[in-house]
């Protein structure tokens, strides 16, 4: 006889003679009532053991975590909150779990204690939840370009290009660590090296995706990306997913409208595929809000605030206009916002970026236009800067409670003013000859942008740390398992 899922035994229109579930216990109450997941869904079946007839030694071994078969008939639960249940006729214990060793005790774990048990985490309700959620998104994703007629790219994850600019990257060899070759100068000879040259693990895809769009048109990729910035924040991860479409004969507008109209669907399309998980989730930010004095909790529960910005257009405004809304504002006497930038030209500091989102429009942000110099050296020098106020067809997103979510431009597409950035930022024409190639031949306009997944997961979980919604996090000094 096959098992049934929970999810279909609780989705099931009839009462049943017999069925099979498999699962883990959660918890086991009285002797009598399991609560048994199977990852299926958020929700338990009750499995109701007739412990007269069960031997004591078998009781026993139905402790939180044991793995167990249980076989019985599919009756109406009298129980509130749940349709069915199982009156179990046999049950087997397929996997014991020691009650005193077991480190998810059903009971309420910090998640800092979670983190350091991330291969066992997974068991408890609010990771369940949160990996199912971040399963679904990742297909929304795929479904939202491929419907579109874009082709998924799979960009090299080891690559000689920092296309950045940023230096902040892992480098990969195969030379033995104890005994690098050394060139004439006395530096590591990477020619010896498997490459031949040297390489590092990318921090995007975007320039390899570029060669792709001057040919297909439309191309994401969506892909692990690594950063070796020592940014240890509840939203950096040293390895994160980025989802990265390229766009032909796009602008800056056009991008703004992909954007927009992509980051809305997958989250409609979690809001219609995961209700029970998300309200799960909006419960548990409700317990933890509950511990906050009242000016920290949030106006809006997570699904409210989920089907806000579906609701709402993102408020578009360039960085000049930012820059005067920053200077305008009062600095709040509580430290919370206090450095206010005097200069055009900085870059903004995340602590501006959610005073535009949070305290300014109280909406998502799509923040463009900004100084060239603090933009990397591919995006689109505007035709109409006045003299040291060069601007760049950028554009990053803002979210309330995450910050940028996503980083995107339209991309330079004339060789002579690329070169010259290239020449001034001092980056290797003939390391990227094959990226100059895409203006060489056919050039046109396009443009593209990055989401950092995590990111989004974060805001629809509605989880406060980066950290809780990858499933092995790897951050400064920490890459367990
Ligand atoms: O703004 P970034 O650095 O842009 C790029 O990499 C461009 N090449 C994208 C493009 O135009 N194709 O990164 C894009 C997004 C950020 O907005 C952020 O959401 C996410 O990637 N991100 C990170 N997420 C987690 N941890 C980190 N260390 C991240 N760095 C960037
Ligand atoms: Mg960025």
């Amino acid at each position: 006889m096959k098992h049934t899922k929970v999810k279909d035994l609780l989705n099931s229109t009839t009462t049943l003679q017999e069925v099979n579930a498999k699962g883990w216990v959660r918890t086991f109450r009285n002797n009598q009532f399991i609560a048994l997941n199977d990852g299926s869904t958020i929700n338990n079946i009750q499995c109701v053991v007739d412990f007269e007839n069960t031997p004591e030694e078998t009781l026993k071994r139905i402790t939180t975590g044991a793995a167990v078969s249980v076989f019985g008939t599919l009756v109406e639960s009298k129980g509130a909150g749940q349709k069915y249940e199982i009156q179990v006729t046999k049950l087997e214990i397929l996997g014991d779990s020691d009650p005193e060793k077991f480190p998810m005790q059903p009971k309420k774990h910090t998640l800092e204690f979670l983190r350091t048990n991330a291969h066992l985490r997974v068991r408890t309700n609010a990771f369940g939840a949160i990996m199912r959620v971040r399963s679904v998104l990742s297909y929304a994703v795929h479904k939202y370009f491929q419907d579109k007629g874009f082709v998924y790219v799979n960009t090299p994850i080891i690559t000689g290009a920092d296309a950045e600019g940023a230096g902040e990257m892992f480098q990969v060899t195969s030379l033995p660590l104890d005994n690098l070759p050394k060139n004439e100068e006395g530096n590591i000879d990477f020619k010896k090296d498997f490459f031949g040259k040297h390489t590092n693990l990318t921090v995007s895809g975007q320039l390899e995706g570029e060669t792709f769009a001057m040919a297909l048109g439309q191309i994401y990729t969506f892909g692990p990306t690594f950063r070796a910035e020592n940014s240890n924040t509840s939203r950096h991860l040293a390895e994160f997913w980025m989802i990265e479409p390229e766009v032909a004969f796009n602008d800056l507008d056009d991008n703004m409208d992909l954007a927009e109209d992509f980051i809305q669907y997958v989250i409609k399309y979690a809001l219609d595929n995961c209700k029970d998980d998300l309200k799960f989730l909006e419960g548990r930010l409700l317990e933890e809000e509950k511990s906050k004095p009242q000016a920290e909790r949030s106006e809006m529960a997570l699904l409210e605030k989920l089907n806000f910005v579906l609701e709402n257009n993102f408020k578009r405004v360039s960085y000049t206009e930012a820059i005067d809304i920053l200077r305008d504002s009062t600095p709040n006497k509580k430290k919370k916002f206090q450095y206010i930038i005097e200069e055009w030209g900085a870059d903004l500091q995340s602590e501006h970026e959610r005073y535009l989102v949070e305290k300014h429009f109280k909406c998502p942000v799509i923040l463009y236009d900004y100084p060239a110099n603090i933009k990397a050296f591919y995006m689109r020098l505007n035709d109409n800067t006045e003299a040291g106020r060069e601007t760049v067809r950028a554009m990053d997103i803002l979210f309330p409670g995450i910050g940028e979510i996503v980083g995107g431009s339209e991309r330079e597409e004339r060789y002579d003013v690329l070169v010259e950035k290239m020449k001034a930022l001092e980056i290797d024409e003939e390391e990227l000859y094959w990226y100059l190639d895409t203006r060489r031949f056919g050039s046109a306009t396009h443009a593209g942008f990055g989401l950092g997944f995590e990111r989004l997961v974060l805001f629809v979980t509605g989880m406060t740390n980066i950290r809780d919604v990858i499933p092995f996090p790897r951050t400064p000094g920490s890459a367990e398992f």
